[in-house]
């Protein structure tokens, strides 16, 4: 094999109350990496579509090219590689568009040499992408983007990594205003020390969310997505946060919040129509706010990522085991 090409979903970091340790993946939008053998034993980033023209060629800056060129060299492969990506979803959104870059890129070039690699055995270097893209090696997308599905990172040290069940249906709207956050910028916001107090709520908060995605209890699900120390400072970086909270509500949705670390706005419902009736009635107020607002609805995506082969034209998704311990002790 000579060329292949990888699909990496868009995808909702911390959901709320697990900040750096929530992410789930979603159908749509998301990344290609088309990756071809090249002479030599360099990592190229040979086009980027889709960006702009935003997004470094220079493989030592791209979060694609870091990643790709770390588990070369973890695996001691001096294989050259010429990556073109296909970037098909806003950068700086929250939405984890880092992260299905370096992702989408790692499947392609593991497929190219013949899957050396598990799933989860990619997550560190997927990790050194987000490093290089925003200082912080945080998980919270990159696994979820991965291994598809809901994901818990019970630890980074070492590297802990859990795909949870899924016990019922459950849909995500996503919106996305026209507003850049950087990733760098929101986690500087954030205080070294959390009262007790939130603490206390916001662990409550997470072990509810895993309790109730293992036995489908949809109430205990939505009262507990909420976030006592991220949210109350990174939401005056979104204008009018409070109203679209309201609206989505409004119309069907039963928990809102910011997705990673914003500006894009998740909100989950029980079914598709609510979700995308909440993510439409959200771009609609920031329209009347003159403020541009992409939008999207997905069911949690339990695949991930997936190989689009070029040769059969097949899409083949992720490996999917339920549990992922990985001890290689990746450093945050
Ligand atoms: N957990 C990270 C943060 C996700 O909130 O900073 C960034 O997408």
């Amino acid at each position: 094999m000579n060329e292949t090409r990888a699909f990496a979903p868009a995808t909702v970091a911390n959901v709320s109350c697990g900040f750096d340790v929530f992410g789930m993946a979603l159908e749509a939008p998301g990344d290609e990496v088309l990756a071809r053998r090249a002479e030599g034993s360099l990592v190229r980033i040979r086009s980027v579509s889709g960006d702009d023209g935003r997004l470094p060629l220079d493989a030592k800056r791209n979060t694609a090219g870091v990643a790709v060129r770390v588990f070369l060299d973890a695996i001691g492969s001096r294989q050259g590689v010429e990556l073109e990506l296909y970037k098909r979803m806003p950068l700086g959104s929250g939405m984890g568009s880092s992260a299905a870059s370096a992702v989408a890129a790692l499947v392609a070039v593991n497929r190219l040499l013949g899957d050396p690699l598990s799933r989860s055995e990619l997550l560190p270097f997927a990790m050194e992408g987000e490093r290089s893209a925003c200082g912080s090696a945080h998980a919270d997308n990159v696994a979820p983007a991965l291994l598809g599905g809901f994901v818990l990172i019970r630890s980074y040290r070492p590297l802990d990594v859990i795909k949870l069940p899924v016990a019922m249906p459950l849909f995500c709207g996503l919106a996305h205003p026209h507003i850049e956050i950087r990733t760098r910028d929101a986690r500087a916001l954030l205080p070294d020390c959390v009262p007790m107090a939130d603490a206390v709520g916001q662990w409550g908060n997470t072990a509810g969310l895993v309790a109730a995605l293992c036995t489908g209890d949809y109430g205990l699900l939505f009262r507990s997505v909420q976030d006592l120390v991220a949210e109350p400072l990174r939401k005056n970086l979104i204008p009018h946060f409070a109203e679209a909270r309201e609206a989505a509500l409004a119309a069907g949705c039963e928990a809102f919040g910011i997705s990673g670390s914003g500006p894009s706005l998740f909100m989950l419902a029980r079914d598709r129509a609510a979700a995308a009736a909440g993510a439409a009635v959200v771009a609609a107020l920031y329209a009347k706010l003159e403020v541009g607002c992409d939008y999207w609805d997905s069911r949690v995506n339990m695949e991930g990522a997936q190989v689009l082969d070029t040769e059969s034209g097949q899409a083949e998704s992720a490996s999917g085991g339920l549990n992922c311990v990985l001890e290689n002790g990746a450093r945050l």
